[in-house]
């Protein structure tokens, strides 16, 4: 009985397997009381399944639950709720419609049925000052912020009595000074006794804020480690498998002619709300403008408008100086413009199609894939193979469906097609989103070297370290407006928070370019 005792959680040999995939291979992993232990691992390594296991939304196939020395057996979420454990997942599941103690209350067994919102909302207000977690009971949950929504799902936890807290990606929806709020949160968590799970795949913050770290890789436990043992690039190579380049080499900015100009655009969202209100900005060839921001602010509209895949309602935009507001996505792209789409298999590939179809996609009609109307089969063969080689494509072969690759290599890909015509003006939105570490490198580092090659770059991304790493100038987009624009070198992560979160920045940097 002494195995166990001690911990909050224990999971012992866990073993899970997906059709074709084995998720969780033997995984072990504890959780002491009031310590934040974090897991970390690329995408895919087998964390999300791990914690579905301990919230009781997969049985495991092999392996042992135990719980303050209890050994347990999940039947679901309610099993788990009742034995002190809540989990916030990475993609909410609160309900929109209704006010924020109505969802809190949803489920929640004990609640006098006559007057659950007024009942919940009295604790929740108690909970709330003690761990800092300010929120509203009576707004409705469409009017919050992720990051509000996100302390209205940790109270929701609390509140029934969750004395561990799975947290999934938690930061991937805050701005800095949100995380670093939620921090703080996780600090008071742990002074009352909680143990928290904090899974994430950023080196940084796992060593701010875990005292203990776990790696996984491809469903394996890599190892255990305190987070004041280890540093970043110990961890990095724990993650990939082998050392990781953290400093790309960037070469001094030499901005030319002007590759994108935009000026005063409006568009509305498919809802009919607005979605840009007014967006002003430029881009240069040679140049990497980088455009900041949590998700949802009118970023995937501005991409839509630019690329022709969305009308906007008034303002102009030029590409090389030639006007094409309203412009055909074809005829966007026969100017020179480039398109990285964040919905890579809807809009990136034509997933059935085989990898060197792929590749000449919107080329087909164009020398020297095609003469006298037909497609010059030993053209395509050519330009495929060196694609593939260079872009380090993997793939069985140049004729397999680009469905059945990865997602890295789904981005090389269409990076290699979108590249190959010396683009003028590239618009890349989250290019490296959801990839591995290595993937993400190669990419990066594609992108520079399109900017070395004269190529101006609109890159939207929610990564802020990726934005600082890679762009020359920042601009920052809330609700559909610029709040402030600034030269890479001089910006600081708390002045791009800041603007983030809908503060103004009075002095425009580069913005009269
Ligand atoms: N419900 C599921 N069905 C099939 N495969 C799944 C399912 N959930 C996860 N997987 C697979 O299991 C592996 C681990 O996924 P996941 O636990 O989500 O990783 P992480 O959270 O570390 O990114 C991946 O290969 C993923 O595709
Ligand atoms: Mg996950």
């Amino acid at each position: 009985m002494a195995e166990g005792a001690r911990e909050a959680v224990l999971l012992r040999n866990i073993t899970k397997s997906f059709p074709g995939v084995v998720a969780n291979d033997r995984v072990t992993f504890d959780l002491q009381p009031g310590e934040v232990h974090a897991l970390l691992g690329e995408n895919g390594a087998g964390k999300t399944t791990l914690m579905n296991v301990l919230y009781g939304l997969y049985r495991p196939d092999e392996g042992e639950i135990w719980v303050r020395g209890r050994r347990v057996h999940l039947r679901s979420p309610r099993d788990a709720i009742d034995l002190g454990i809540g989990m916030v997942h990475q993609h909410f599941k609160l309900v929109a419609p209704h006010g924020v103690a109505e969802n809190v209350a949803l489920g929640l067994s004990g609640t006098p049925f006559w007057a659950p919102a007024r009942t919940v909302g009295r604790q929740l207000k108690e909970l709330s000052e003690r761990y800092g977690l300010p929120v509203d009971p009576d707004r409705r949950v469409w009017e919050l912020s992720a990051g509000e929504q996100q302390r209205v799902e940790i109270l929701k936890a609390l509140i029934r009595g969750a004395q561990v807290l799975i947290l999934d990606e938690p930061t991937s929806v805050l701005t800095p000074q949100e995380a670093g709020e939620l921090f703080k949160v996780l600090g008071r968590m742990k002074a009352e006794g909680h143990g928290v799970i904090f899974i994430s795949h950023k080196l940084d913050e796992v060593l701010s804020v875990a005292d203990r770290i776990t790696v996984m890789r491809r469903g394996r436990v890599v190892g255990t480690v305190r987070a004041e043992e280890t540093d970043k690039a110990a961890l990095a190579r724990m993650m990939v498998g082998r050392e990781v380049v953290f400093r790309l080499t960037k070469k001094a900015c030499q901005p030319g002619e002007a590759a994108l100009v935009v000026e005063d655009l409006h568009a509305r969202t498919d809802r009919g709300t607005p979605a840009l209100r007014g967006i002003s900005l430029a881009v240069c060839r040679g140049e990497i403008l980088g455009l900041a921001g949590v998700a949802g602010n009118g970023q995937r509209e501005l991409v839509e408008v630019l690329t022709g895949l969305r009308r906007p309602e008034r303002g102009r935009v030029a590409i090389l100086g030639q006007d094409l507001t309203r412009a055909s996505a074809r005829r966007i792209a026969d100017a020179g413009v480039a398109h990285v789409p964040e919905e890579r298999i809807r809009l990136g590939i034509v997933p059935g199609l085989s990898v060197e179809e792929n590749l000449i996609l919107k080329k087909h009609h164009r020398p020297p894939f095609c003469r006298a109307g037909g497609l010059r089969l030993a053209a395509v063969r050519q330009f495929a193979g060196r694609a593939i080689e260079e872009y380090r494509i993997m793939t069985p072969g140049p004729r397999t469906p680009a469905k059945l690759l990865s997602g890295g290599n789904i981005q090389k890909l269409i990076l290699a097609r979108e590249l190959s015509g010396n683009p003028a003006l590239v618009i890349a939105a989250h290019p490296t989103y959801g990839l591995d570490v290595g993937a993400t490198e190669q990419i990066r580092e594609i992108l520079l070297r399109q900017r070395e090659a004269g190529a101006g770059i609109l890159l939207v991304s929610e990564d802020l370290e990726e934005i600082m790493e890679l762009a020359d100038r920042i601009a920052v987009l809330f609700r559909g407006e610029i709040m402030g624009t600034v030269l890479a070198g001089e910006a600081t992560l708390e002045e791009i928070g800041l603007m983030m979160a809908g503060e103004r920045r009075t002095v425009a940097v580069g913005e009269e370019r």
